[in-house]
């Protein structure tokens, strides 16, 4: 039976989606006007070797935005965010970890800056764990890669959709600098996730 978390391919590029257009962000990058600092989340991980960037996520602040990605990505738009890593040089990863509150990330990069998108596997473990050795909610960070093994690396381009199954392992490496991007939570039924499951179509 089709587990609803599952999913044959644990990533694609979403090329037919259509590219946001840009005034209803600021040039290359989404204005401040565009987000809200008043639930400006701020963090950042530490692995055992190396200490990751700040990541800033907030809400989209931008009636314009929202309506846009509503007509032409999602009718339903259950949750939408704005990301920001404050990746430099010494500090150019988002660590490997599986999301908390969403199954599948549609994401676009706002910035050329994306680095490569990682999906790893746990040695010795099931790539998707929810479910069967997680506690549902319970976050999971891993901080040591030495027990991951690499199973997929890709480079998403900029101004382009791609859907990722966020129950694998997954992390960004390599940021080449400031990444900022627009991410919608999808559920198993969202019409995205079935490019994720080509044998279901
Ligand atoms: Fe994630």
């Amino acid at each position: 039976m089709f587990n609803p978390v599952d999913s044959e391919l644990h990533y694609k590029v979403l090329e037919h989606l259509p590219k946001i257009p840009p005034h209803l962000y600021a040039g290359s990058w989404l204005g401040k006007e565009h987000y809200t600092y008043s639930q400006n989340i701020s963090f950042a991980y530490s692995t055992q070797t190396k200490v990751s960037p700040v990541i800033i996520t907030n809400d989209i602040n931008s009636p314009e935005l929202m309506e846009w990605l509503r007509q032409n990505i999602d009718t339903n738009l259950p949750s939408v965010l704005y990301r920001k890593v404050l990746a430099s040089s010494d500090q150019n990863f988002y660590p490997p970890h599986i999301d908390v509150r969403r199954n599948f990330a549609l994401m676009y990069n706002l910035s050329d800056t994306g680095g490569d998108v990682v999906i790893w596997k746990e040695k010795g473990r099931p790539m998707i764990q929810q479910g069967q050795t997680l506690p549902v909610g319970a976050p999971k960070l891993f901080n040591d890669y030495s027990v991951l093994e690499e199973v997929h690396r890709f480079s998403p381009p900029v101004h382009t959709w791609y859907i990722i199954n966020s129950q694998c392992i997954h992390s960004v490496e390599d940021i080449k600098g400031i990444r900022e991007g627009i991410h919608i939570s999808c559920g198993a039924y969202s019409p995205h996730v079935k490019a994720l499951n080509p044998a279901l179509v």
